[in-house]
Protein backbone atom coordinates (compact mmCIF):
# COMPACT_ATOMS: atom_id res chain seq x y z
CA UNK A 1 0.00 0.00 0.00
CA UNK A 2 1.67 3.44 -1.21
CA UNK A 3 0.50 7.07 -0.03
CA UNK A 4 0.10 10.32 -1.45
CA UNK A 5 3.65 10.82 -2.13
CA UNK A 6 3.96 7.05 -3.69
CA UNK A 7 6.07 6.04 -0.11
CA UNK A 8 5.41 2.78 0.78
CA UNK A 9 3.11 2.30 4.06
CA UNK A 10 3.94 -0.30 6.40
CA UNK A 11 0.21 -1.34 8.50
CA UNK A 12 1.24 -1.66 12.36
CA UNK A 13 -0.86 -3.14 14.64
CA UNK A 14 -1.06 -0.48 16.97
CA UNK A 15 -2.00 3.27 16.77
CA UNK A 16 -1.62 4.73 19.79
CA UNK A 17 -3.12 8.61 21.26
CA UNK A 18 -0.55 10.58 23.55
CA UNK A 19 -2.46 13.38 25.50
CA UNK A 20 -0.17 16.07 27.46
CA UNK A 21 -1.33 18.27 29.76
CA UNK A 22 -4.38 15.23 30.06
CA UNK A 23 -6.72 17.33 33.08
CA UNK A 24 -7.29 20.33 31.53
CA UNK A 25 -10.73 21.25 29.90
CA UNK A 26 -9.31 20.28 26.00
CA UNK A 27 -6.73 17.66 27.22
CA UNK A 28 -9.78 16.11 29.26
CA UNK A 29 -12.15 15.87 26.54
CA UNK A 30 -9.46 14.68 24.11
CA UNK A 31 -8.25 11.67 26.27
CA UNK A 32 -12.66 10.76 26.59
CA UNK A 33 -12.66 11.25 22.37
CA UNK A 34 -9.47 8.66 21.82
CA UNK A 35 -10.72 6.42 24.57
CA UNK A 36 -14.07 5.89 22.39
CA UNK A 37 -12.52 6.11 19.07
CA UNK A 38 -12.02 2.08 18.11
CA UNK A 39 -9.21 3.05 15.50
CA UNK A 40 -6.70 4.18 18.76
CA UNK A 41 -5.49 0.86 20.65
CA UNK A 42 -4.24 2.70 23.68
CA UNK A 43 -4.58 6.39 25.22
CA UNK A 44 -1.68 7.55 27.06
CA UNK A 45 -2.29 10.60 29.37
CA UNK A 46 0.08 12.47 30.63
CA UNK A 47 -0.48 15.18 33.58
CA UNK A 48 0.50 17.02 36.45
CA UNK A 49 -2.80 15.80 38.43
CA UNK A 50 -3.08 12.33 39.76
CA UNK A 51 -5.02 9.94 37.99
CA UNK A 52 -8.88 10.62 38.22
CA UNK A 53 -11.00 8.33 39.41
CA UNK A 54 -12.45 6.52 36.19
CA UNK A 55 -14.25 3.86 38.64
CA UNK A 56 -17.45 4.72 36.65
CA UNK A 57 -15.84 4.10 32.95
CA UNK A 58 -16.55 1.52 30.97
CA UNK A 59 -13.84 -1.65 31.76
CA UNK A 60 -13.20 -1.45 27.65
CA UNK A 61 -12.54 1.95 27.84
CA UNK A 62 -10.24 2.24 31.17
CA UNK A 63 -8.06 -0.64 29.90
CA UNK A 64 -7.10 1.34 26.91
CA UNK A 65 -5.94 4.28 29.37
CA UNK A 66 -2.14 4.87 30.79
CA UNK A 67 -1.96 7.24 33.32
CA UNK A 68 1.58 8.89 33.67
CA UNK A 69 2.03 11.66 36.10
CA UNK A 70 4.90 14.36 35.11
CA UNK A 71 5.84 17.63 37.25
CA UNK A 72 6.95 19.30 33.45
CA UNK A 73 10.87 20.10 34.65
CA UNK A 74 12.81 18.17 31.85
CA UNK A 75 14.56 15.68 34.06
CA UNK A 76 10.53 14.39 34.62
CA UNK A 77 9.71 15.26 30.75
CA UNK A 78 12.51 13.22 29.99
CA UNK A 79 11.24 10.06 32.31
CA UNK A 80 7.88 10.22 30.31
CA UNK A 81 10.11 10.09 27.12
CA UNK A 82 11.70 7.00 28.16
CA UNK A 83 8.80 5.41 29.60
CA UNK A 84 6.89 5.95 26.30
CA UNK A 85 10.08 4.39 23.98
CA UNK A 86 8.87 0.62 24.31
CA UNK A 87 5.92 2.37 21.66
CA UNK A 88 8.28 4.27 19.44
CA UNK A 89 6.54 4.39 16.10
CA UNK A 90 3.49 3.30 17.19
CA UNK A 91 1.69 6.91 18.04
CA UNK A 92 -0.99 8.17 15.18
CA UNK A 93 -2.19 11.40 17.62
CA UNK A 94 -0.19 13.64 19.67
CA UNK A 95 -2.10 16.33 21.37
CA UNK A 96 -0.42 18.87 23.20
CA UNK A 97 -2.79 20.85 25.32
CA UNK A 98 -0.90 23.29 27.96
CA UNK A 99 -1.67 26.29 28.49
CA UNK A 100 -1.76 29.16 30.68
CA UNK A 101 -4.06 32.77 30.50
CA UNK A 102 -4.55 33.83 34.16
CA UNK A 103 -4.33 31.91 37.85
CA UNK A 104 -4.43 32.91 41.56
CA UNK A 105 -1.50 34.98 40.94
CA UNK A 106 -1.66 36.43 37.21
CA UNK A 107 -4.12 38.04 34.98
CA UNK A 108 -3.97 39.21 31.24
CA UNK A 109 -2.54 42.88 31.01
CA UNK A 110 -4.58 45.46 29.38
CA UNK A 111 -2.13 47.65 29.00
CA UNK A 112 2.02 47.79 29.44
CA UNK A 113 2.04 49.23 32.25
CA UNK A 114 0.32 45.57 33.77
CA UNK A 115 3.58 43.48 32.59
CA UNK A 116 5.22 41.96 34.86
CA UNK A 117 8.91 39.71 34.97
CA UNK A 118 7.13 36.63 37.17
CA UNK A 119 3.83 36.77 35.35
CA UNK A 120 5.86 36.65 31.70
CA UNK A 121 8.45 33.94 32.88
CA UNK A 122 4.81 31.59 34.00
CA UNK A 123 3.14 32.48 31.00
CA UNK A 124 5.50 31.53 28.43
CA UNK A 125 6.95 28.66 30.91
CA UNK A 126 3.52 26.99 30.27
CA UNK A 127 2.58 28.14 26.51
CA UNK A 128 6.39 28.11 24.91
CA UNK A 129 8.57 26.17 26.95
CA UNK A 130 7.01 23.19 28.11
CA UNK A 131 5.36 22.12 24.59
CA UNK A 132 8.99 23.30 22.79
CA UNK A 133 10.32 20.55 25.55
CA UNK A 134 7.98 17.70 24.50
CA UNK A 135 8.53 18.36 20.66
CA UNK A 136 12.40 17.70 21.92
CA UNK A 137 11.95 15.23 24.10
CA UNK A 138 9.54 13.12 21.76
CA UNK A 139 11.16 13.57 18.80
CA UNK A 140 12.70 9.71 18.83
CA UNK A 141 9.18 8.76 20.18
CA UNK A 142 7.39 9.80 17.11
CA UNK A 143 9.79 9.28 14.59
CA UNK A 144 8.82 5.94 12.86
CA UNK A 145 6.54 4.80 9.86
CA UNK A 146 3.20 5.29 11.47
CA UNK A 147 1.77 8.66 10.17
CA UNK A 148 1.95 10.47 13.29
CA UNK A 149 -0.21 13.92 13.60
CA UNK A 150 0.56 16.17 16.08
CA UNK A 151 -1.59 18.83 17.36
CA UNK A 152 -0.23 21.42 19.85
CA UNK A 153 -2.90 23.94 21.35
CA UNK A 154 -2.30 27.41 20.17
CA UNK A 155 -4.70 30.84 20.03
CA UNK A 156 -5.72 32.96 17.33
CA UNK A 157 -4.59 35.65 19.29
CA UNK A 158 -0.79 34.28 18.68
CA UNK A 159 -1.21 35.75 14.86
CA UNK A 160 0.71 38.10 14.08
CA UNK A 161 -1.28 39.25 11.07
CA UNK A 162 -4.78 39.17 13.02
CA UNK A 163 -3.72 40.99 16.32
CA UNK A 164 -5.78 44.58 15.86
CA UNK A 165 -6.66 44.78 19.32
CA UNK A 166 -3.58 44.71 21.42
CA UNK A 167 -3.59 43.83 24.77
CA UNK A 168 -2.70 40.17 26.51
CA UNK A 169 1.20 40.78 25.96
CA UNK A 170 2.41 37.48 27.64
CA UNK A 171 -0.38 35.25 26.52
CA UNK A 172 0.03 36.47 22.48
CA UNK A 173 3.38 36.58 22.83
CA UNK A 174 3.88 33.41 24.21
CA UNK A 175 1.58 31.93 21.60
CA UNK A 176 3.25 33.92 18.84
CA UNK A 177 6.78 32.29 20.11
CA UNK A 178 4.99 28.69 20.36
CA UNK A 179 3.83 29.06 16.35
CA UNK A 180 7.54 30.09 15.37
CA UNK A 181 8.61 27.12 18.03
CA UNK A 182 6.58 24.70 15.36
CA UNK A 183 7.72 26.47 11.93
CA UNK A 184 11.10 25.87 13.35
CA UNK A 185 10.09 22.45 14.38
CA UNK A 186 8.36 21.38 11.20
CA UNK A 187 11.50 22.14 9.44
CA UNK A 188 13.28 19.95 11.35
CA UNK A 189 11.04 16.79 12.03
CA UNK A 190 10.50 17.63 7.78
CA UNK A 191 14.37 15.99 7.20
CA UNK A 192 14.72 14.06 10.13
CA UNK A 193 10.83 12.29 10.94
CA UNK A 194 9.00 12.42 7.57
CA UNK A 195 6.36 10.20 8.85
CA UNK A 196 5.40 13.14 11.52
CA UNK A 197 2.59 15.87 11.03
CA UNK A 198 2.41 19.13 12.95
CA UNK A 199 -0.32 21.44 13.45
CA UNK A 200 -1.27 24.56 15.28
CA UNK A 201 -4.66 24.34 16.39
CA UNK A 202 -6.86 27.17 17.59
CA UNK A 203 -9.60 25.53 19.15
CA UNK A 204 -12.13 28.83 19.51
CA UNK A 205 -13.18 29.67 22.96
CA UNK A 206 -14.16 26.75 24.69
CA UNK A 207 -15.99 26.10 27.77
CA UNK A 208 -13.22 25.34 30.15
CA UNK A 209 -11.29 26.89 33.35
CA UNK A 210 -9.25 28.81 31.14
CA UNK A 211 -11.75 31.01 29.37
CA UNK A 212 -14.08 31.03 32.45
CA UNK A 213 -13.23 34.85 33.57
CA UNK A 214 -14.38 36.04 29.79
CA UNK A 215 -17.26 34.09 28.44
CA UNK A 216 -19.22 37.08 29.45
CA UNK A 217 -18.33 38.23 26.25
CA UNK A 218 -18.77 35.75 24.08
CA UNK A 219 -21.18 35.67 21.29
CA UNK A 220 -24.19 33.20 21.63
CA UNK A 221 -23.10 29.73 20.03
CA UNK A 222 -19.45 30.62 19.98
CA UNK A 223 -19.22 29.26 23.33
CA UNK A 224 -17.86 25.08 22.76
CA UNK A 225 -17.80 22.39 24.23
CA UNK A 226 -14.70 20.94 25.31
CA UNK A 227 -16.27 17.71 23.31
CA UNK A 228 -17.38 19.37 20.22
CA UNK A 229 -13.67 20.57 20.28
CA UNK A 230 -12.27 17.44 20.32
CA UNK A 231 -14.34 15.77 17.95
CA UNK A 232 -13.39 18.65 15.55
CA UNK A 233 -10.07 17.99 16.29
CA UNK A 234 -9.90 14.20 15.82
CA UNK A 235 -11.84 14.57 12.53
CA UNK A 236 -9.00 17.48 11.29
CA UNK A 237 -6.34 14.81 12.48
CA UNK A 238 -7.73 12.42 10.33
CA UNK A 239 -7.66 14.08 7.31
CA UNK A 240 -3.91 15.51 7.02
CA UNK A 241 -1.33 13.68 6.11
CA UNK A 242 2.59 14.00 6.83
CA UNK A 243 3.38 16.60 4.00
CA UNK A 244 6.93 18.32 5.88
CA UNK A 245 4.83 21.54 6.78
CA UNK A 246 3.46 23.34 9.78
CA UNK A 247 -0.66 23.61 9.67
CA UNK A 248 -2.26 26.65 11.57
CA UNK A 249 -5.51 25.79 11.78
CA UNK A 250 -9.10 26.79 13.94
CA UNK A 251 -11.71 24.35 15.29
CA UNK A 252 -13.33 24.66 11.93
CA UNK A 253 -10.05 22.89 9.88
CA UNK A 254 -9.68 26.97 8.49
CA UNK A 255 -6.47 28.37 7.74
CA UNK A 256 -5.48 31.26 9.89
CA UNK A 257 -3.09 33.98 8.98
CA UNK A 258 0.27 33.47 10.77
N1 LIG B 1 -10.43 27.37 26.30
C1 LIG B 1 -10.30 28.26 25.33
O1 LIG B 1 -11.22 29.07 25.06
C2 LIG B 1 -9.03 28.33 24.52
C3 LIG B 1 -8.97 29.24 23.45
C4 LIG B 1 -7.81 29.29 22.68
C5 LIG B 1 -6.75 28.46 22.98
N2 LIG B 1 -6.84 27.58 24.04
C6 LIG B 1 -5.67 26.74 24.33
O2 LIG B 1 -6.07 25.40 24.49
C7 LIG B 1 -5.17 24.73 25.40
C8 LIG B 1 -5.96 23.99 26.48
O3 LIG B 1 -6.61 24.93 27.27
P1 LIG B 1 -7.90 24.60 28.17
O4 LIG B 1 -8.94 25.52 27.71
O5 LIG B 1 -8.15 23.14 28.20
O6 LIG B 1 -7.39 25.14 29.57
P2 LIG B 1 -7.33 24.46 31.01
O7 LIG B 1 -8.57 23.69 31.28
O8 LIG B 1 -6.97 25.55 31.94
O9 LIG B 1 -6.13 23.44 30.87
C9 LIG B 1 -4.82 23.93 30.96
C10 LIG B 1 -3.80 22.90 30.61
O10 LIG B 1 -2.50 23.43 30.75
C11 LIG B 1 -1.69 22.59 31.57
N3 LIG B 1 -0.92 23.49 32.42
C12 LIG B 1 -1.40 24.46 33.26
N4 LIG B 1 -0.37 25.10 33.86
C13 LIG B 1 0.77 24.53 33.38
C14 LIG B 1 2.16 24.73 33.61
N5 LIG B 1 2.60 25.67 34.46
N6 LIG B 1 3.05 23.95 32.96
C15 LIG B 1 2.63 23.02 32.09
N7 LIG B 1 1.32 22.78 31.84
C16 LIG B 1 0.42 23.52 32.47
C17 LIG B 1 -2.65 21.66 32.32
O11 LIG B 1 -2.04 20.37 32.40
P3 LIG B 1 -2.28 19.28 33.60
O12 LIG B 1 -2.95 18.11 32.96
O13 LIG B 1 -0.92 18.95 34.06
O14 LIG B 1 -3.15 19.92 34.65
C18 LIG B 1 -3.85 21.64 31.39
O15 LIG B 1 -3.69 20.65 30.41
C19 LIG B 1 -4.22 25.81 25.91
O16 LIG B 1 -3.05 25.80 25.15
C20 LIG B 1 -4.98 27.10 25.62
O17 LIG B 1 -4.11 28.21 25.49
C21 LIG B 1 -7.95 27.50 24.80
Amino acid sequence: MCDKRGCEVIMQDNHHALILGASGGLGAALVAQFLADPTITNVFAVSSQVRPDFSAMPEGLKSKLVWITCTYNEVSMAQVADQLTPYQGQFSRVCVCHGLLHSDTLWPEKRLEDINADALHEVFQSNTVVPTLWLKLLFKVLKGSTPCVVATLSARVGSIGDNRMGGWHAYRASKAALNMVLKNMAIEYARRAKNVKLMAFHPGTTDTGLSKPFQASVPSGKLFTPEFVASQLSNIMSDVEPDGLLSYVDWNGQTIDW
